[in-house]
């Protein structure tokens, strides 16, 4: 495992402690959909304040433009929503950057750091002012660290003491023992729209795993790949010649579909084999033939990694695939590692939450640590481990 200064080996007492977290929540007019990073981040804050800190947190919300305060993208219901978590009043501080006062057993919030000028452009001054709020700077936002911004990464080199809050430990933890200390059979899932954004994982992953499942426009692709008629389904033409040097024994690919003329909550969804794709359909699950193949390779793997779903499971008429998959990963005794933003919709929809091992906050994270990638807010904490 990669070695990290943590949190648990400093003093506290008495310290302003400041913690980057991710309170990157999906929002809709105002409102938190998803607070799961927000449940994340609980026990770190809990923990800096039992050991009596005063706690300071930063996050960012959304891509507001950058220098420019904007209503739409305040962390007040993350403020809101913190104080009732904590059962503790959390305090939001808009003009912060030159210190306030700040007493142990105390939480502030820092508005969002992207209304701050320099924070993409890792600005040393913003990352110097970061700094120098607190005595201690905690990065504990693995959702972002692969971000080298002033509060990811800026403010830990500047920071007098800087080290990795509980949650990005386990978030390493959890990485680093499905890729590292793999017990076999492995099994990867990766679903989605395009191969050309996920094609760095899905080579880096089978370099690592015994059986590689595909889903979504991703399985399409490979599909057509062996020649396969794919009907008007999402995949990509351009990416046909890649997706056939990759194709190996250990890609496993859909044996029948679930298809509709049409993208709709009442459209007539058909079971068909792959032979049976007219020009008209679109593939938009996986069948029951399928389903069967995947749980038994699911049953046998001892270590399972999954990012993305295998059909459109926001409409229930193509939900089976995805859910049957959610399902048998969560059944299996198996290491279980899920991570994004749609395969994370996809366990809560189907109350899985507690059955797989562990899941990851990290969307974009996630996949670049699969990728084999060095996280920069990782990799310096590393450095001043
Ligand atoms: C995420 O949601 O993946 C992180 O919060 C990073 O957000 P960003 O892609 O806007 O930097």
């Amino acid at each position: 495992m990669s070695r990290l200064k943590s949190l648990e080996n400093l003093e506290i007492k008495n310290k302003r402690v400041v913690i980057r977290e991710d309170f990157n929540v999906p929002m809709k007019e105002g409102r938190i959909v998803n607070d799961a990073r927000i449940l994340a981040a609980l026990p770190t804050i809990k923990y800096a304040l039992d050991k009596g800190a005063a706690v300071i947190l930063i996050s960012h919300l959304g891509r507001p433009q950058e220098g420019v305060y904007d209503e739409a993208y305040t962390l007040a219901p993350i403020a809101e929503r913190l104080s009732h978590y904590l059962k503790h009043h959390v305090t939001l501080i808009k003009d912060w950057h030159h210190g306030f006062t700040i007493s142990p057993g105390q939480v502030a919030l820092c508005e969002n750091i992207r209304f701050s000028l320099g924070e993409t452009a890792n600005d040393e001054i913003l990352s110097q002012h970061l700094a120098d709020l607190g005595d201690v700077y905690v990065m504990d936002a693995f959702a972002c660290a692969h971000r080298a911004q002033a509060s990811t990464y800026g403010a830990l080199t500047q920071a007098k003491e800087a080290c990795a809050g509980p949650l990005l430990c386990a978030e390493v933890q959890a990485l680093d023992r499905a890729l590292l200390t793999i017990e076999r059979p492995f099994l990867a899932i990766v679903g989605g729209a395009k191969v050309s954004t996920k094609l760095t994982v899905l080579e880096a992953l089978l370099a690592k795993v015994d059986h590689l499942i595909v889903g979504g426009g991703i399985a399409n692709t490979f599909l057509a790949a062996l020649g396969h008629a794919v009907g008007c389904s999402l995949y990509e033409p351009d990416l046909v010649p890649l997706a056939k040097k990759l194709l190996s024994s250990k890609i496993l690919l859909p044996i029948d579909v679930v298809v509709a003329t049409e993208l709709s909550a009442t459209a007539k969804a058909v079971t068909k084999s792959l032979e049976e794709i007219k020009p008209e359909d679109k593939i938009l699950d996986i069948g029951p033939k399928t389903i069967a193949l995947y749980q038994s390779y699911i049953a046998k793997a001892r270590t399972i990694v999954w990012n993305g779903p295998v059909g459109v499971f926001e409409y229930p008429a193509f939900a089976a695939g995805t859910k049957n998959i959610a399902e048998s990963i969560a059944a299996s005794s198996a290491f279980s590692l899920a991570g994004g933003g749609e395969t994370l919709s996809a366990i809560e929809n189907y109350h899985l939450n507690d059955k797989i091992s562990y899941i990851s906050t990290g969307g974009g994270a996630f996949l670049e640590y699969l990728e084999g990638k060095s996280l920069p807010a990782i990799e310096l904490l590393q450095q001043r481990a």
